[in-house]
């Protein structure tokens, strides 16, 4: 099993979190989301607790919400102390709304709209992660109408290219996020800050990619960050009190995938930061970091049934599922790699090559090809695993299909934290 969530049962179904997988797909119906309390808890504790080891709690950890958000899992890492970032109106609003506090909120994004802007302001979140010059000269007009000095920070790309896929790389210049360091164009950024009455440079920002298992990326990303601040220092005598290094950190979709522990990560992390403060002699900043997958990403499970088996001979076997690209696009945008288990055969052996394949009206809606499962039958539950970050927040009503109930489950109880949507939902904006 990929974590120890995962576990079976006596009647050999599938269990999150205690939860019977089986149970859970008649009770709430399919698809759904199934979510394990206790391991988002324990991750957020994890980072937390590594920070207060190695770095003396001088750190926040944002929950990066693009990887799901709704109003209980706000409402879950503000009980665990975490901050957020957020990376639209829409997760803004929703942050508010769960009564997440304004002043932990950081707000991303490489074309906020000016409404944006001065709902963030007017909202009075934490920083503004500026991303551009036209944004940085938006959010100057809108504080000073305002009468409000705005903090930011800036976005920087550090030149790191990190070992994970295209699509999810972001800290090399040919990336559409940030400011470069090698062209100077973050220099002359900050060099135009310093011209800005109404806004306040904060801090430097970097993500340099996601799913990374490598720890070398973000030690190397850490001292470039800290070279820049020292030069920010020497050349305009800004002394930054904040450095924030993104998230990216990986999980296990598949058992070959091995994710370095969340206190190791830290550790070097912290130790990267002291080195090179150390050797400019800067005082150690707040340190910050924005995981996502790491947080709510592993310990987590989609539920489908399965509606037909088709064999082409000496081809393959396509395995449908009443769902697909619309509640999981991750295999169609970038061949994410997922397992899966048929959650009422849990103990049998997995020795059926199976290409899962959605409902929606598109040849490459597959949730995955060559996955190993249990023999698969119509009406059988079959639970693809690890799909918390980036499913049902990048979910759409391709084919008006409604999106799917999510529930959290906690020692073998579930709840509802997401309905399922309706037909008049779908029509809902129809005129
Ligand atoms: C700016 C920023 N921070 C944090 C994250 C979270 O990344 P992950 O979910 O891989 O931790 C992302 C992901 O796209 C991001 O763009």
């Amino acid at each position: 099993m990929l974590t120890d969530s995962y576990s079976v049962n006596s009647k050999g179904h599938l269990c999150l979190g205690g939860a019977d997988t089986v149970d859970l797909a008649n009770q709430f119906g399919t698809p759904l989301y199934v979510f394990d309390e206790k391991d988002i808890r324990n991750n957020c504790k994890a980072f937390k607790e590594a920070f207060d080891e190695y770095y003396d709690g001088n750190a926040l950890v944002l929950y990066a919400s693009k990887a799901f958000s709704c109003k209980e899992m706000y409402r879950l890492v503000n009980s665990e102390g975490l901050g957020t970032d957020v990376v639209s109106g829409g997760e803004l609003y929703t942050a508010l709304a769960a009564g997440f506090p304004a002043e932990k909120i950081y707000f991303h994004g490489n074309n906020k709209t000016p409404n944006e802007i001065a709902y963030a302001l007017d909202s009075k979140i934490g920083r503004i992660v500026v991303d551009n010059l036209f944004e940085l000269e938006t959010i100057d007009c809108l504080a000073k109408d305002k009468g409000i000095k705005a903090k930011v920070l800036f976005r920087i790309k550090p030149g790191i290219d990190a070992h994970t896929h295209d699509f999810i790389k972001t800290g090399q210049i040919d990336c559409k996020f940030g400011f470069a360091l090698e062209n100077t164009e973050a220099y002359e950024a900050v060099k135009k800050v310093t011209t800005l009455e109404n806004v306040e440079l904060a801090g430097i920002h970097c993500h340099i990619g996601s799913q990374i298992f490598e720890t070398e990326p973000f030690v190397l990303a850490a001292e470039v960050m800290l070279n820049f601040a020292d030069k920010i220092r020497k050349d305009f005598g800004i002394t930054l009190g904040e450095i924030n290094l993104g998230g990216g950190y990986g999980i296990k979709y598949v058992n070959s995938d091995k994710p370095v522990s969340k206190n190791e990560s830290i550790k070097l992390l912290c130790s990267a930061v002291k080195k090179a403060c150390a050797e400019y002699d800067y005082p150690l900043p707040k340190l910050l970091i924005e995981p996502g997958r790491s947080i709510v990403g592993a310990s987590t499970l989609t539920l489908y049934k399965i509606g037909c088996v088709k064999t082409i001979k000496d081809v393959r076997t396509y395995v449908a599922v009443d769902g697909g690209m619309a509640d999981n696009p991750r295999y169609a945008l970038y061949g994410a790699e997922y397992d899966a288990i048929v959650a009422n055969k849990a103990d049998k052996d997995k020795d059926f090559e199976a290409t899962i394949a959605g409902k929606c009206c598109e040849s490459g809606d597959l949730i995955g090809e060559n996955i190993k499962i249990q023999i698969p039958e119509v009406n059988d539950t079959l639970a693809v695993l690890a799909t918390g970050a980036y499913n049902y927040s990048m979910s759409s009503n391709y084919n008006r299909i409604p999106r799917p109930a999510a529930v959290m489950v906690n020692d073998g109880k579930a709840r509802l934290i997401i309905n399922r949507e309706t037909y008049e939902d779908i029509i809902k904006n129809d005129i």
